[in-house]
Parts: structure tokens; sequence; C-alpha cells
């Protein structure tokens, strides 16, 4: 390495200490995004990406990094210990992000990785670089009903030193209707992902519907638990207990066995990569990530917006949402 130091990716951060602030946002073809992003646009926008590398997409705070978590255990065939080799972060680089030196930006994290790569963005479907679909590479949109979506993000907007600030929780859900956060309108994002996705092959999730199969199996853990004895021979396994799973995995061609999959979907439960140093995100410490404030893996719940809106708050929220979403016909869910 000629001499040069290597750093974790924890260090780089550390050592950026001094340049951490709330950054700015700039709008690129009227999308708000970090001043970092979008000072390197040209770049951003002109990278090729191999046919054989899978894009994850997402609105911020849609389930992201829980979806990374289950494709890099189908890639490896369920082993946990392979899947802990590095942070999320590195281990699928954020093709947008870009931040103060040291810390490496996705396209430099890209550039020392062989394809096929998995690759985070959360630009929207217009700003997505063409070189995707030019080269037909496959892409996961996973989509998180708004009003959750919201509050998610309003948490993480309070922890993350480098978005702005969200200011008071009232004003907030009008920036958020209005689009005015980082990577803008989460009514356009999910749309612009939705119209493309028979024609570029997207496969389209929900959050709600991959933590819905969780409840399933919980309620059917609880019920085993409290019946094995008496009821065992009475039990069956729901038919679909890893419905979203299998479907990513039959979307990426791969073939997985039965145990394996079970293991998967015990690896991906909120629990688990809640205790994942490698998933939950504390390799980004303070400066950036004050996870004192709000821990990335907050909650992990649907409905969590009851706990946040009013019902003032909440049918202003249901009328604006109406006019934005009305011609749109996504099957979002606010409670499961
Ligand atoms: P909450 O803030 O509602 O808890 P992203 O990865 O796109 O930034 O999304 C983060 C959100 O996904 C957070 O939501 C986080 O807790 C949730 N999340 C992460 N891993 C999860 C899992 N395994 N199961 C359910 N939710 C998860």
């Amino acid at each position: 390495m000629s001499g040069e130091e290597v750093l974790s990716y924890t260090e780089s951060i550390q050592r950026a200490s001094d340049s951490i602030y709330r950054f700015p946002l700039i709008p690129i073809r009227g999308v708000p995004l970090m001043n970092h992003i979008a000072n390197s646009w040209d770049s951003i926008w002109a990278f090729r990406p191999d046919p054989t590398d899978l894009l994850i997409a997402t609105y911020p705070k849609a389930g992201t990094t829980w979806t990374q978590e289950i494709v890099d255990l189908l890639l490896h065939n369920g082993d946990a210990e392979i899947c802990k080799r590095a942070p999320t972060t590195v281990r699928n680089p954020f093709l947008e992000i870009v931040s103060p030196a040291p810390i490496p930006s996705g396209l430099d994290l890209l550039k020392q990785m062989d394809p096929p790569r998995v690759i985070k963005t959360h630009l929207p479907f217009q700003l997505v670089p063409p070189g995707f679909w030019e080269n037909k590479c496959k892409a996961i949109y996973v989509a998180r009903n708004a009003k959750d979506n919201m509050v998610s993000y309003y948490h993480f907007d309070r922890m993350n030193m480098t978005q702005p600030e969200p200011g008071p929780w009232d004003g907030y859900i009008h920036k958020f209707m209005r689009g005015e956060l980082a990577w803008g309108s989460w009514y356009d994002h999910v749309k612009g992902y939705w119209e493309e996705r028979e024609k570029k092959n997207i496969l389209y999730l929900f959050y709600e519907d991959m933590k819905e199969v969780r409840m399933f199996l919980n309620i059917w853990a609880l019920s085993y638990l409290s019946l094995s004895h008496a009821h065992s021979h009475t039990l069956t396994f729901p038919q679909n207990p890893r419905r979203e799973v299998e479907r990513i995995m039959r979307y990426l061609d791969l073939s997985i066995s039965d145990d394996v999959l079970s293991r998967i979907v015990e690896l991906t439960s909120f629990k688990s990569m809640k205790e994942n140093p490698m998933a939950n995100y504390t390799f980004i410490p303070a400066p950036v990530f004050d996870h004192s404030i709000s821990p990335f893996m907050r909650k992990g719940e649907v409905g969590d917006w009851t706990n946040h809106f009013t019902p003032d708050q909440s049918k202003i929220f249901d009328e604006d949402y109406e006019k934005q979403m009305k011609a749109a016909n996504i099957p979002f869910r606010t409670r499961i």
C-alpha cells in the first residue's frame, strides 16, 4: 500500500470529525441532495455498473439495511460469519454518498470491489445512473407506508448529524409532504419505481409484507410454546412463513434449503440485527450518528405513526396523501 495508512470505516469517520456538520441540501433536477453529493453529481451519474451488479433502492428509512442483510445472507447461503466480514456500508457501497475525507465515498468503495456487487441507493428512479438499466441490472425496491416512513426519518434526522435539523414534529410533517427532506419527495420516489417496475424488472417489495410474515411467525411460536404439549399434533407450520425472503431468493435465481431460509429469517429479525455490530450502524459513531439521541435500530414496527400523529395531523396528512397518491394505486398498508 506504498506506506499509505489503511483506516477502517469507523476510524475514517472519527478522523473526519472536524468536517462533520449538518450539510445543506442542494437540488439536483429538483431533488434536494446533501451538498457533497450534489457537488459530485457528474461522476455519480456517469457510474457504469457491471451487468451482474444488484441495486437495492429505497426512500431513506424504508427498510434498506434489513433488505441488504437478507440479500447478503442469501448470497452467502446463510453464513452468518461471512456476513459479519465488514459493516453494511462496506459490504454494500452506498452509490451516491460522498462525505468529507478520509471517509471513502460510495464510488471509492465500488472501485475497490469486483462485481458482482450489491449497491445501495436512495436516489429516485429518474436520478439512478442510466447504466443500471442499459446493463439490465437487477434491482430491488423496498417501499414503506408514508406515515411510518416519516416517523422513522424524523428520528433519524435527529440523530444523523449530517442531515438538516428536523425541527419540531409538526413542521416536519409539512416538509415531508412538500418533499423538502434529503432525497426529496417520498410520493414521487415510491411512484417513480412503481411505474417502472415491470419494464425494468424491478422487484418491488413492501416493508409491511416483510414484517407481517414475522408477526405470523411470532404468533405461531407463541401458540406453539403454550400449546405444544397438549396440541402439538394439531399444529401446522404456517404455509408461507418466509414469503418475502423466498421472493428475493427466486428473483436472484438462487436455490436455498428450507433450513437455511429459516436461519436467514431468524438472523434478520429486528432483534438479531439490533445486536449485530456489522448491521446495526454502531460502526457509524458520533460525530455522524448519535445513537444516544435515537438508535439506528429504533423500533422496527408497523404502526408506530399512531404514537406520533395527533388526529388533526393525521387528517391533514391523509387529505394531502389522497391528492398526491390518487392516481398511483400502490397498495400501501399503515397497519398489519
Ligand atoms: P424505525 O426507525 O421505524 O425503527 P433504513 O435501513 O432504510 O434506514 O431503515 C431503517 C428502519 O428499518 C428503522 O425503522 C429500523 O429500525 C428498521 N429496521 C432495520 N432492520 C429491521 C428488521 N430486521 N426488521 C424490522 N425493521 C428493521
